[in-house]
C-alpha cells in the first residue's frame, strides 16, 4: 500500500493561487503551494489540513485530492507527495515563518520561471479540473531531465496513517558503531552484564535473557565488532515501549556510548509516533531526563504495575 508522505496544497480564491516564495531547501528561493511532512500516523488527508492551518491559517475542512507526485535524482531522497486543492472564501493569511505568501494569478502559478518548475507540468492538468493522476519527475544533477504522467497507482491510500519505511539503525563513529541489527548480538555480553553485574536482574537466567531478546527492539554499541553498550526497547511500536536493559560496559563509560544509545532509542521511537515510553531507574533520572527528555512520574494511585512475587523491579 502507498501512503504518501508529504502533502502540497493550492489554496483558491476566484482565478488566484495562493503560493509560497519558499525560505528552505529544497527548491528555496523559487515559488510553491504550501504543505509539509505527513507526521507517523497521521493520514495524508488529516496533515494537509494540519500543514494548512500553520502555514496560512486557513482552516480547510474538505481538501480535494487533486495529484500524486513522485521524484528521482533530486536534491532530497526520492518520495511521493498528495497534491490537494482547497477553495477558500476570503483572501486573508497569517504571515508564514516558511517564506512569503502571495495570492498570484492561476495562469502565473502554472507558467512563471519563478515557480518549482514541475508546477508547469501538472498546475495546469489540476486546474483544468482532470482526475488525480500521478506525475513522476527525474532529475540529474538538479536538472529536471524526464516527466511522466501515469495512472495512480492501485494500492494508493489517502485515508491511511503513514508510516515511514525504517530500516535497521547502523551508525559508525570512529571505532564504535550503533545497530539495530539483532545478528550482531553477543548474548554472552549481555548476559554477562543482566545476571551479573547490574542491580536489576542479577540472577535472571539465560533463557530469559534470550526470549527478552527476541520479543525486544534492541540496540547494540560494537567497538571493532565487540559488544560495549546494550538497550533493550518492549514495544508495540505504535502507542508505547518499555525501555530497559541500558547499559555500557564499565571501561567504555564516559566517552558518550550511552548519550549515543539513548537517543537512538528516542530518534527510533519518535519515528513511528510512539505516545509514551516508561522505565525505571535507581539513580539515572538526570541520565535519561538530559539525553531523552523523560520526565519523572509523579502520578502516584494511577499507574499500576503486576509484578512476579519476589522480582525486583
Ligand atoms: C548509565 C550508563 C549507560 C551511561 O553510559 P555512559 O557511556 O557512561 O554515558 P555517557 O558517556 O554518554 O554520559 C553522558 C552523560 O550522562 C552522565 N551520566 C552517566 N551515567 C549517569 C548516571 N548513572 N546518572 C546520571 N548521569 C549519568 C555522564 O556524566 C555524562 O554527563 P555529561 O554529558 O554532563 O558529561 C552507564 O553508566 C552504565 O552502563 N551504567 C551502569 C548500568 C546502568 O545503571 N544503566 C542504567 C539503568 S536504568
Amino acid at each position: 500500500m502507498i501512503v504518501p508522505g508529504f502533502t502540497l496544497c493550492f489554496l483558491l480564491y476566484e482565478d488566484q493561487a495562493l503560493m509560497l516564495h519558499r525560505r528552505f531547501p529544497p527548491n528555496q528561493g523559487l515559488w510553491n503551494g504550501v504543505g509539509g511532512h505527513v507526521e507517523p500516523g497521521e493520514t495524508p488527508r488529516q496533515a494537509v489540513i494540519r500543514e494548512v492551518f500553520e502555514e496560512t491559517g486557513y482552516r480547510i475542512e474538505r481538501p480535494q485530492f487533486a495529484g500524486y507526485l513522485t521524484w528521482d535524482g533530486f536534491e532530497i531522497e526520492p518520495g511521493a507527495i498528495a497534491i490537494f486543492t482547497a477553495e477558500v472564501e476570503s483572501p486573508d493569511f497569517i504571515t508564514n515563518h516558511e517564506g512569503e505568501l502571495a495570492w498570484k494569478p492561476k495562469d502565473w502559478a502554472c507558467s512563471s520561471p519563478d515557480v518549482v518548475d514541475n508546477i508547469h507540468v501538472f498546475l495546469p492538468e489540476i486546474l483544468a479540473g482532470k482526475p488525480p493522476q500521478h506525475f513522476h519527475f527525474s532529475y540529474l544533477d538538479g536538472v529536471r531531465v524526464q516527466d511522466q504522467i501515469l495512472e495512480l497507482p492501485a494500492d494508493f491510500d489517502l485515508e491511511k496513517p503513514y508510516y515511514p519505511e525504517v530500516e535497521l539503525l547502523e551508525e559508525q563513529r570512529g571505532d564504535f558503531m550503533l545497530s539495530t541489527d539483532k545478528s550482531r548480538l553477543q548474548i554472552n555480553v549481555i548476559h554477562d552484564f543482566i545476571a551479573n553485574q547490574s542491580y536489576w536482574a542479577k540472577g535472571q537466567t539465560l533463557d530469559v535473557t534470550e526470549r527478552s531478546i527476541q520479543h525486544s527492539v534492541c540496540f547494540g554499541i560494537y567497538k571493532l565488532g565487540q559488544q560495549v553498550g546494550f538497550a533493550r526497547l518492549v514495544t508495540d511500536e505504535a502507542t508505547f515501549a518499555w525501555l530497559s536493559d541500558v547499559f555500557v560496559l564499565e571501561a567504555e563509560r564516559g566517552q558518550g556510548l550511552g548519550k549515543w544509545l539513548v537517543d537512538a532509542v528516542c530518534r527510533y521511537l519518535d519515528q513511528r509516533g510512539v505516545n509514551r515510553t516508561l522505565l525505571a531507574t535507581q539513580d539515572a533520572q538526570s541520565f535519561y531526563e538530559t539525553y531523552g527528555r523523560f520526565e519523572i512520574l509523579d502520578v502516584e494511585g494511577k499507574w499500576m504495575r503486576r509484578k512476579k512475587p519476589g522480582s525486583g523491579w
